[in-house]
């Protein structure tokens, strides 16, 4: 009841307000079409394109063939859109490629539920999404050409659509095939369940010059559309005011003509106070529910729109749209509010989406870096850049990494950039995922564009050893022999299932003469090996301890070996071997083990030294006539070469009679 009374109220007031209007003196509004620096947009969604046709498909049954042309009105700027594609759960295991070409730049990003698709694509085309397989190839420009190729590769095809500025698609697998044998292109097609896309007007006009400081504005759409036989229509019809800051503080008065054929309901939605409008056909409005109001006649021409317009005392047209076709229309407003607009430089923008993220997309899908061992390495065609992203909008001045000073080089043709690894702010994630971002500096536009960037290095086999058994020091090359060494087989791969497993590892001297099997087949075999825990999957570890007198090659430098099974993702099952280079060092901290050798040079030193000792003795004694020589010569006896603590004791005496004695020292 409130409701109806609320109702009656804003009917009289807006009917009051247009019986007082009379034609007032204000300039001719003259149309011109907007920019955007006018602040008005006109956003529509709609099944209409501008050419399509269905038919069976292609030979295959279980594959639908999707072709879909992209034309847009300014082919030289860059565009971002969006396509949804949906379908029922029976056509999940469906087969369903698209096919797209575009005569622009596209950067599409594609959002499934669930479905796997396959995306064909012009080089001039980028696509990004998770659950599609994604090709480029050289495709025709010509939508003609286009649709007879893809018939001929495909001996059909399901649907194709041209679309005309479209923002955002949306496409639904669920429907039958079509039973038409051929698919022969209709203009203005209705698309119809399966496909509706968005689109900005690009044609929207005005009369900005008329009224150097409008009081008031009117905005009027002319919906087109015919009568679809008795079915009824309805279009949705949306304002959307947005301030840079804050809230529109004035709301402007703003009159609504909204004209279409009689059959049409418009349901419109959240408005401001100020707004006032004229209806054709029938209107309900979000405020008042679902009751239904009848229009007023509307003329059947743009100068009758005009008029009507000027007539209600809005003779300032802020936009005019003529829409041939829509479900939804969103009208956008970009309004001054509260503060005086202060002249920007901004970067330049595209429809939904800023430079920023455009060169994200783009050089993410460009993937210019390589990641090796030796380092990052990154390639970027001058020649691309302009053409793809920059033509008649800015230039790339300089490219860089995180860190500012590792600074690509410029000759003339690339940009070229290196750096090690582990510099430039690079971050190594598992030792195998190199993390950085590259840095565009461009002409005239202040701040700097980020791309943050990944890449892989090679899966690779490292067979190390390290001298303890935490693995944290430096790995060496050196084998002590007597002592264990620990030996650590480590399989890099981004995949987190990969799995290592050693099978053999063999010492082999470095002329492959001899070899002595550590691990056989999976196990244990001799010099005490011993597996170690492994903290993951894709490391393997043992330890060996090398024992002198088992083999007599220590001297010589020599080979471990191992024979690796390997299972990943990307390469499967396979067999691997990889090799280390050492040497052999002995302990230096005696033990009872010391070879055979060095036990008979010592011996035989100890003998010579006896023997000198004795001359030396018999020489002084008998040159020096002192007496109690004994006394003499127990210092020199103190200090022989082999210095054991049990020889201090030695008399010269025993020395003398028994030079051999010595040998127990040993
Ligand atoms: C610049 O470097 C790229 C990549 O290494 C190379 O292909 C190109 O030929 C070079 N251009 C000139 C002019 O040397």
């Amino acid at each position: 009841m409130e409701k109806m009374q609320c109702l009656a109220a804003f009917l009289l007031a807006t009917s009051a307000a247009f019986t007082r209007a009379s034609p007032v003196n204000v300039p001719e509004c003259t149309l011109e079409p907007l920019t955007k620096d006018h602040g008005v947009k006109v956003f529509y969604t709609t099944s209409r394109v501008a050419n399509g046709c269905t038919s069976q498909g292609p030979t295959d049954p279980s594959l639908e063939v999707h072709l879909l042309f992209l034309r847009f009105s300014s082919p030289s700027e860059l565009f971002s859109l969006q396509i949804n594609v949906s379908a029922s759960a029976e056509k999940a295991n469906r087969r369903s490629m698209f096919v797209v070409s575009s005569n622009a730049y596209v950067h599409l990003t594609v959002n499934t539920e669930g479905c796997h698709l396959t995306f064909i694509t012009t080089t001039r085309c980028m696509v990004q999404g998770a659950n599609i397989e994604t090709q480029q190839t050289n495709l025709s420009s010509s939508s003609e050409e286009l649709l007879q190729q893809t018939k001929k590769d495909h001996g059909g095809i399901s649907s194709f659509a041209e679309l005309e500025n479209p923002r955002q698609i949306h496409f639904h697998l669920d429907g039958e095939p079509s039973s038409n044998q051929d698919c022969v292109p209709e203009k203005n097609f209705n698309a119809d369940p399966y496909l509706e896309f968005e689109v900005a007007s690009d044609n929207v006009k005005g009369c900005p010059s008329s009224s150097g400081n409008p009081q008031k504005e009117a905005h009027i759409v002319w919906l087109q559309q015919d009568p679809q036989g008795s079915s009824p229509q309805s279009v949705d019809l949306n304002i959307e005011q947005n301030c840079d800051e804050g809230e529109p503080e004035n709301q402007l008065p703003t009159l609504l003509v909204l004209k279409s054929h009689t059959g049409v309901t418009w349901n419109i939605g959240q408005m401001f106070d100020s707004l006032k409008f004229l209806v054709s056909g029938k209107y309900t409005m979000k405020k008042f529910g679902a009751v239904q109001m009848p229009g007023v006649d509307l003329p059947d021409s743009k100068e009758g729109l005009l008029a009507e317009s000027r007539s209600k005392e809005f003779a300032f047209v802020a936009s005019y749209t003529e829409i041939t076709s829509a479900k939804s229309i969103t009208l956008k407003l970009e309004r001054v509010c509260g503060r005086q607009a202060t002249p920007v430089t901004e970067k330049p923008q595209m429809e939904g989406v800023s430079l920023e993220s455009f060169m994200q997309g783009l050089i993410t899908t460009w993937k210019p870096w390589r990641c090796l061992d030796s380092g990052i390495e990154i390639t970027l065609a001058k020649d691309y850049l302009r053409q793809a992203l920059f033509e008649n909008v800015t230039k790339v001045t300089d490219v860089t990494l995180q860190d500012r000073s590792c600074k690509a080089t410029d000759n003339n043709t690339h940009f070229i950039l290196r750096s090690k690894l582990r510099e430039c702010s690079t971050y190594l994630e598992r030792d195998v995922v190199v993390k950085n971002q590259l840095v565009f500096s461009l002409h005239l536009l202040p701040g700097e564009i980020m791309v943050p960037f990944e890449c892989d290095l090679p899966e690779k086999v490292f067979l190390q050893l390290y001298p303890s058994p935490d693995f944290g020091s430096e790995p060496t090359t050196v084998v002590e022999v007597n002592k264990a060494t620990y030996v650590q087989v480590q399989f890099r791969t981004t995949d987190l299932r990969a799995q290592l497993q050693i099978e053999d590892c063999s010492l082999q001297t470095a002329d492959k003469t001899s070899s002595q099997l550590l691990i056989g087949g999976g196990k244990p075999l001799s010099y005490s090996a011993t597996f170690l825990d492994s903290p993951s999957s894709t490391i393997s570890r043992f330890s060996f301890v090398y024992k002198s007198g088992e083999e007599q090659w220590a001297a010589s430098p020599a080979t471990l070996l191992c024979k690796l099974h390997l299972h990943s993702q990307l390469h499967g099952d396979h067999y691997n071997e990889t090799s280390l280079e050492m040497t052999f060092k002995t302990s230096s901290t005696p033990s009872h083990s010391l070879g055979i050798g060095t036990v008979l040079g010592i011996t035989f030193g100890a003998f010579l030294i006896g023997v000198l000792l004795t001359a030396a003795l018999w020489y002084i004694y008998s040159h020096t006539h002192i007496p109690g020589p004994m006394a003499k010569m127990q210092p020199v006896a103190e200090n022989p070469p082999a210095s054991e603590s049990s020889s201090t004791n030695h008399s010269i005496g025993s020395t003398q009679s028994t030079p051999c004695s010595t040998s127990s020292m040993a």
